[in-house]
């Protein structure tokens, strides 16, 4: 089996629909494995822009409803600009909807996402069958994250394509009430310790975890920390279980989309030899936020998803400390309400030092990138992390904690690192204020010593996070499915 073909199962595909870093992995890894001539689909639920994106998709299949909650839907098909084959998932009783692919208007999960996803999951598993309506047959259904990790277990009892579930993030499971089991036609027998059931409910995650053929997540440390209580969420004990079947492989990054030499949303372009007009874009930044146009101290950047995962409760303690460095912050990012508030309060406190924008925004976080001196992520847990790595590319070290994928992309800078090359960032071992202060300090002496910081940004720039080592590895992942599966 020298070319497996593969379904590549995904709830969201930036830049059509994106909520985080999964959205950015789903269009740049099916798009490397297809330049490598395998030959990959993509299935994705036609939510309302990927139907504006593609008019002219045409109907390959029209699925009758498969479970008594379950509608009919429809099997579009349309191709993006590289090529690279999509399987829109048209039902729109549950995708035609505004926003969020995940969230009502205010910011609680749908409450049919058991259904929505359940059809998701469904309709990957049926396309790895004999009983697809296609003609094209997949070896391999490769699940990402919860919305689609249920797949695996209609593919145990029923036959069909090897399966792999990646881990984007094990804090979402997806679990749901017990009677969600038949509403999506799952057989009763597979309500089981050991199959679909997790602690009286339905988890999608669980499910997939225990049944896939193959198991991977998003970087090698994040595979060895989901195995222990304090990361696992719960179900570190079956990934132990379960340890032989999975691979960490680390996220690579989209060097067409996040290239500093070449990028439509920034003031001026650079590169590791031609550094200078960084500083053009540090300008325009802070002009854009309403910062003080100081160039005598760092700028530190921000771009998250505000959550408890990405530590940002820390920024905040520290907000006014960062103005006394003295430094500037700019911080992009939504999510959790009471931290949006303690951002909205900062920037109020601390105008032209502290800026701060809610909200969703493609282009700026690109400006943010380039524009920032250096960039803070210190999260409790980091699966991979795509904005550590697209900061490095920009010659933005990061300021990180050692977790997840940030201890596998960010070199602390000590004598040792500097000698051999590879310092790139600011690794603090614990998320507490104190150990962030001390980083913070840190950087900023290192950024007056102008010499010194070069050297951290060429380190960074020149390291390789082209998708293509990431496309290798999951062939091979795919390929031992294949060869594994019962
Ligand atoms: P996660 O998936 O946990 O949110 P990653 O670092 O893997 O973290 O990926 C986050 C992605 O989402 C990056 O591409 C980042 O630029 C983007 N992103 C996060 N928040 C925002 C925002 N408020 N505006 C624009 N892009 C954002
Ligand atoms: C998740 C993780 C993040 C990872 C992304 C893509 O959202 O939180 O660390 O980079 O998935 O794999």
């Amino acid at each position: 089996m020298s070319h497996p073909s593969i379904l590549f199962v995904t709830s969201e595909m930036a830049p059509w629909v994106k909520t985080g870093g999964l959205g950015d992995v789903a269009a740049a890894l099916p798009a490397a494995l297809h330049r490598a001539r395998h030959d990959v689909r993509v299935l994705i639920p036609a939510y309302p822009p990927l139907l504006a994106a593609f008019p002219q998709a045409s109907v390959v299949a029209e699925l009758p409803a498969l479970a008594p909650a379950l509608p009919p839907a429809r099997l579009l098909a349309a191709a993006t600009g590289d090529g690279l084959p999509l399987l829109l998932l048209d039902c729109p009783p549950f995708y035609a909807r505004p926003g969020n692919p995940y969230l009502d208007p205010h910011g609680h999960d749908q409450a049919d996402n058991g259904l929505r996803f359940g059809l998701l999951s469904r309709v990957a598993a049926l396309l790895g069958q004999p009983a697809s309506p296609l003609a094209w047959r997949p070896d391999v259904v490769h699940l990402n994250d919860w919305q689609s990790a249920l797949a695996p277990a209609w593919l145990h009892y029923e036959g069909g394509a090897a399966s792999v579930v990646t881990v984007h993030n094990i804090a979402f499971q997806g679990n749901f009430a017990a009677d969600l089991l038949p509403a999506i036609g799952l057989p009763a027998h597979a309500w089981r310790f050991d199959s679909v059931e997790y602690h009286g409910q339905l988890s999608f995650l669980k499910a997939g975890l225990q049944l896939a053929t193959l198991l991977s997540t998003v970087s090698p440390t994040y595979a060895q920390e989901i195995q222990d209580e304090a990361f696992g969420y719960g179900l570190a004990p079956l990934l132990r279980h379960r340890a032989g079947a999975l691979r960490g492989i680390l996220n690579g990054v989209d060097t067409t989309l996040w290239n500093p030499a070449n990028d439509p949303a920034l003031a001026a372009s650079y590169a590791a030899n031609r550094l200078a007009a960084k500083r053009d874009n540090k300008r325009a930044l802070q002009l854009e936020m309403g910062l003080d146009a100081a160039a005598d101290r760092p700028l530190f950047g921000v771009v998250s998803r505000l959550t408890e995962q990405k530590g940002l409760d820390l920024v905040l303690t520290l907000g006014e400390g960062i103005t006394q460095l003295p430094a500037q912050l700019a911080v992009l990012g939504s999510g959790d309400k009471t931290m949006e508030a303690g951002f909205r309060e900062l920037a109020t406190r601390f105008p032209g030092q502290i800026a701060v924008r809610l909200g969703f925004d493609e282009a700026l976080a690109h400006r943010i990138e380039a524009g920032a001196d250096a960039f803070l992520m210190p999260s409790r847990f980091e699966p991979c992390g795509l904005n550590q790595m697209y900061s490095l590319r920009y010659g933005t070290p990061p300021i990180v904690r050692a977790t997840g994928g940030l201890a596998d992309t960010v070199v602390d800078v000590n004598d040792a690192t500097l000698a051999d090359k590879t310092a790139n960032g600011f690794v603090i071992a614990d998320a507490t204020p104190h150990e962030l202060w001390l980083a913070l300090e840190r950087a900023t002496r290192s950024w007056h010593d102008r010499k010194l910081w070069h050297r951290i940004q060429q380190n960074g720039m020149r390291r390789d996070f082209s998708w293509e080592h990431a496309a290798h590895d999951y062939v091979t992942l795919y390929r031992d499915a294949i060869a594994a599966r019962p």
